[in-house]
């Protein structure tokens, strides 16, 4: 496993709503790698949030990637609006998209990132038969739709065997996939998440529940090289 390649991703689902703007330039002057938006419909999951129109109001407030994490079902009639507001990497459920490889390559082709998001229960098997369609795998460590839940202890056993799966692909001669993890992630338990094989971490609540980002931002990467070191 690479050390450093590592990236923090806040969700700007714990962020202040009313200072938007303002709360992406500063967890991003804190240190973070990339923005994590949370686009929820209330039909895929109980809960509300953002579309594409507040992509586009914090797009100029940042040079940092925009990664959306779509809960919404249908998928595809939003993704051209989110590439045109300036997405930087689409991710959506595969179980929310009547044809996910045919998602995939709509992603791909308005130039954003394209990747499947898991649910706790959601097998791994889906990644399969579109493995060179993928640029990232997303494991949800909660139940979508909502900050602040405890992230699931299955998880790691889950983040070890997508570990696999992404590994035996690319050393296969395969394009490189990151590997991200969604919910409940906190300073405490990012070691042994970035042990378990996770490269991208989104964090909400742990970041912005904070008064001190840069602080928070800067414990979790010593806690990941001392997951690094833990694999190693
Ligand atoms: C949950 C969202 C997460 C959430 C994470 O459905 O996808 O991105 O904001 O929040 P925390 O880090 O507070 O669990
Ligand atoms: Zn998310």
């Amino acid at each position: 496993m690479s050390t450093s390649n590592t990236r923090i991703a806040p969700s700007l689902l714990s962020a202040d709503f009313a200072r938007l703007g303002e709360e992406v330039r500063n967890v991003i002057d804190a240190g973070a790698d990339w923005i994590h938006f949370d686009v929820m419909d209330n039909h895929y999951v109980p809960n509300l949030t953002i579309g594409p129109m507040v992509c586009e109001a914090i797009r100029p407030h940042t040079k940092a990637p925009i990664d959306v994490h779509l809960m919404v079902e249908p998928v595809d009639d939003i993704i051209p609006q989110f590439a045109k507001a300036g997405a930087d990497v689409i991710t959506f459920h595969p179980e929310a998209s009547r044809h996910p490889d045919r998602t995939l390559s709509l992603i791909r082709d308005h130039g954003c990132k394209a990747g499947l998001v898991f649910n706790p229960a959601t097998p791994l098997q889906w990644m399969d038969y579109v493995m060179d369609k993928l640029d990232i795998v997303l494991l949800m460590s909660v139940n979508p739709g909502f900050g602040g839940q405890s992230f699931i202890p299955n998880t790691l056993t889950k983040l070890k065997q997508a570990r696999e799966k992404i590994d035996a692909w690319q050393s296969n001669g395969g394009q490189a996939i990151l590997l991200e993890v969604d919910g409940g992630v906190k300073v405490n338990n990012i070691a042994e998440i970035r042990a378990a094989g996770a490269d991208t971490f989104v964090a909400g609540s742990a970041i912005f529940g904070q008064p001190d980002y840069r602080q928070v931002i800067e414990n979790m990467r010593r806690e990941i090289a001392r997951g690094e070191q833990q694999a190693s």
